[in-house]
């Protein structure tokens, strides 16, 4: 079985959108959990933009598996020590994008990723490397002494004939092929949906998947009736 990881980012933007309590991430990550996902990711950004600290510290004392997404950088490295997730996924981070683009330029940046992992490693803290489905990145982030790659499924998601979807489909494939011979564990994540996630599913060297956007907007969707008739309940008996 491939294992599902939900990332609950946007609960907090919404929560963000207004500075109110809620939608809590903690507690969307509890049915999240309960409806089966095997770990529940959020992105702890510089900006602080969607999840707090607060959210990450909850979090790890809630939810059964933590990982945590973020950024080779100091203050969050620092924060991830001491709240010691069960994995953190690093990331490249731009202030300005909307989401996570592209992947980690491991091979270009060999000696700082890798004494990011050490340390990460050392708080025993398991790590996964966000990369492009590029064989070189694939080497590089071996030799960083990471455990997992998660291999960007951006390109796929966004393809636009099935041509193109094919090739990306073959890049992430060999990619994932590279990694397993060199020990590596292997995810993969970014823009997969319910219309384009069964390609990717049947990779068999994939172990687990890491979604977010859709499975939110869809739980938005899929729980609007039940909200509204709940406010109406509500109403009504105050007549
Ligand atoms: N994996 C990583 C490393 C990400 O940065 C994101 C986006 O936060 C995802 C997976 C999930 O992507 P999406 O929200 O498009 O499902």
């Amino acid at each position: 079985m491939v294992r599902l990881g939900v990332n609950v980012d946007h609960v907090a933007t919404v929560r963000q959108a207004r500075r109110a309590p809620e939608p809590d991430p903690p507690a969307a990550a509890l049915l999240a959990q309960r409806a089966g996902a095997d770990s529940i990711i959020v992105h702890l950004r510089e900006d602080r933009r969607h999840i707090q600290d607060r959210d990450v510290k909850l979090l790890k004392k809630k939810v059964k598996r933590l990982n945590l997404e973020m950024a080779v950088a100091k203050e969050i490295l620092k924060i991830a020590c001491e709240v010691r997730p069960d994995q953190a996924t690093l990331v490249p981070e731009k202030r300005r994008e909307l989401t996570t683009e592209g992947g980690l330029d491991v091979a270009g940046n060999l000696e700082k990723i890798s004494k990011a992992v050490k340390r990460l490693k050392k708080k025993g803290i398991f790590v996964s490397l966000f990369i492009d489905p590029d064989l070189k990145q694939v080497i590089a982030s071996a030799e960083t002494g990471a455990q997992m790659v998660e291999l960007h499924t951006g390109c796929y998601a966004e393809a636009k004939s099935k041509k193109k979807e094919d090739k990306e489909l073959k890049r992430i494939t060999m990619a994932a092929q590279k990694a397993r011979k060199l020990s590596l564990e292997v995810s993969a994540g970014h823009g997969l949906t319910y219309q384009n996630v069964s390609r990717i599913v049947k990779i068999p060297e994939i172990e687990e998947l890491n979604i977010g956007h859709n499975i939110i907007a869809r739980a938005v969707m899929v729980g609007m009736k039940e909200a509204v008739r709940e406010m109406l309940d509500l109403i009504k008996r105050r007549r």
